[in-house]
C-alpha cells in the first residue's frame, strides 16, 4: 500500500505517537517536532533582534501563516487573517452587522459548539433574535428544517461544517445558496473540518469561515483564523477592530479607524506572535500531504472502527455512511466516562463527551495496528 507507506513516513514527524495510542486528533492533534525548533526560532528571534523583530517578520506573520493555511481550506492567499481563537473571529464577524432593523434574525442549529451560542446570545442586548433550529437526530442536521429557518428576516447564519458532537457532514453549500437567496451571510465554522475532509470554501461561496488550529491541523492553541470572501471583504465594517486593522498603523491617527484592505481590517491589536510560529509547523505538512490523501486515510481508519464497533454491538453516535462523516468516530457503550478514563489509563487517548460517549480521531499518523489496539482494549474494558 504505497499511500499508506506514504502517509506513515510523517509518523517519526510527531513524537508522542511512539508514547502512547494517541487517537484523540479532533481535540488537540500531535505535535509536530518542527513546533519545537519554530518556537525556539521565536525565542531567538525576540532574544537576539529584540524589536527589530517587527519590521524583520513578525509584523506580517499573521497574513503569511493564512497563506499557508489558504489552500487547506480551499481560499485564495490574503484572505485570512489570525486570531486567538474561534470565539474572537466570531465576535469580529458579528460586529460587521446591525440588529437594531427587520432583518436581525440570527440563525444556528441546536447542534452547534456550545461557544457558538454563547457568543451570539450576547448581541441579544444589539436587537438580535437568535433563531435554533432543533434536529430530532443528535447526530445529523436537519437540513431541510434549517433551509426553511432561514429568510429575509435572516442576517447571519453560523454552521459548522462538521458537527462536533458526532462528526456528522454538514451540506453547508445548501446553506449558503438558501441565505444568499434571502440575502443572509453564512459563517462556517471549520474548525472540525479543517485539515481531515477537503474544503472549496471560496467555490462554495461561504461568506465567512472560522476555526482554530488545535485539531487535525497540530498548529497548537492560540491560533485562530477568519476567512471573508473578498467580494464582501471591502464592504463590511467590523467595529472589533484594534491598531493593527488601520490602513497605516505606525501614524498611530487617533478617531475613527481607517480600514486596511483584507485581510488586515478585520485585525486586532498585536498578533499572537508565538502561537503563530508554533502554527505554521502543522500547517505545512497538512499542506505539504494534501487533505485529499489525508481524508482517504481517515476514511479507512475510521471504517476500521465502525467495522470492529459494530461486531462488537456498540452504539455508533456518527454516521455510518463515508460522505457524511468527518475524521471521528462516536461510540457509545454502557458507563462511557468510566471506560474512557480506563481507556486513558491504558495509554489509548481518546476523549469522553456527554450525550454522546467516547470520541475516536485517527489522523494521518495512525496505523490501522492502533485502532486495533484501542478497540482490542475497548472491548476488554467494556467486557470487565
Ligand atoms: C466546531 C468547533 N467550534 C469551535 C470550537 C471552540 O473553538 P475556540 O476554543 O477556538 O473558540 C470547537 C472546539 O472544540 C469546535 O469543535
Amino acid at each position: 500500500m504505497a499511500m499508506t507507506d506514504d502517509l506513515l513516513r510523517w509518523r517519526s514527524e510527531f513524537p508522542i505517537v511512539e508514547t502512547c495510542t494517541y487517537l484523540v486528533s479532533h481535540s488537540l492533534g500531535a505535535m509536530p517536532r518542527r513546533t519545537a525548533t519554530y518556537l525556539q526560532e521565536f525565542a531567538d528571534t525576540w532574544s537576539g533582534r529584540g524589536v527589530r523583530a517587527w519590521y524583520e517578520g513578525w509584523w506580517d506573520i499573521g497574513r503569511e501563516t493564512g497563506n499557508i493555511l489558504a489552500p487547506i481550506l480551499g481560499v485564495a492567499p490574503n484572505t485570512i487573517s489570525m486570531h486567538q481563537n474561534v470565539t474572537v473571529a466570531q465576535g469580529i464577524v458579528a460586529s460587521c452587522f446591525t440588529f437594531d432593523g427587520p432583518r436581525n434574525r440570527i440563525v444556528m442549529s441546536d447542534l452547534e459548539f456550545p461557544s457558538n451560542h454563547y457568543l451570539f446570545e450576547g448581541f441579544r442586548r444589539y436587537g438580535a433574535e437568535i433563531v435554533y433550529v432543533p434536529s430530532s437526530d443528535p447526530v445529523r442536521l436537519d437540513l431541510q428544517r434549517f433551509l426553511d429557518a432561514i429568510d429575509e428576516h435572516t442576517v447571519l447564519v453560523p454552521l459548522s461544517f462538521v458537527l462536533f458532537k458526532s462528526a456528522f457532514v454538514t451540506d453547508v453549500r445548501a446553506v449558503i445558496e438558501k441565505a444568499h437567496a434571502v440575502g443572509a451571510h453564512v459563517v462556517v465554522d471549520a474548525y472540525q473540518g479543517a485539515g481531515t475532509v477537503p474544503m472549496d470554501l471560496a467555490g462554495w461561496e461561504a461568506d465567512f469561515a472560522v476555526g482554530g488550529s488545535v485539531k487535525w491541523l497540530c498548529g497548537g492553541p492560540g491560533a485562530g483564523y477568519l476567512y471573508v470572501r473578498p467580494e464582501i471583504a471591502e464592504r463590511v465594517r467590523p467595529a472589533l477592530v484594534g491598531w493593527a486593522a488601520h490602513e497605516s498603523p505606525f501614524e498611530f491617527a487617533t478617531g475613527p479607524v481607517r480600514p486596511a484592505g483584507n485581510p488586515e481590517r478585520f485585525q486586532s491589536g498585536t498578533p499572537n506572535v508565538p502561537s503563530l510560529y508554533s502554527a505554521r509547523a502543522g500547517y505545512e505538512i497538512v499542506a505539504e500531504i494534501g487533505v485529499e490523501p489525508i481524508r482517504r486515510r481517515s476514511l479507512a481508519l475510521t471504517r476500521r472502527i465502525i467495522d470492529q464497533a459494530q461486531a462488537a454491538g456498540y452504539r455508533l453516535n456518527t454516521p455510518l455512511d463515508d460522505r457524511e462523516r468527518g475524521g471521528s468516530v462516536i461510540l457509545d457503550v454502557p458507563n462511557a466516562k468510566d471506560v474512557a478514563d480506563e481507556l486513558i489509563r491504558r495509554d489509548v487517548i481518546i476523549d469522553y463527551r456527554p450525550g454522546a460517549g467516547i470520541r475516536m480521531a485517527p489522523h494521518f499518523y495512525n496505523t490501522e495496528a492502533e485502532i486495533d489496539h484501542a478497540m482490542k482494549m475497548l472491548r476488554e474494558i467494556v467486557a470487565c
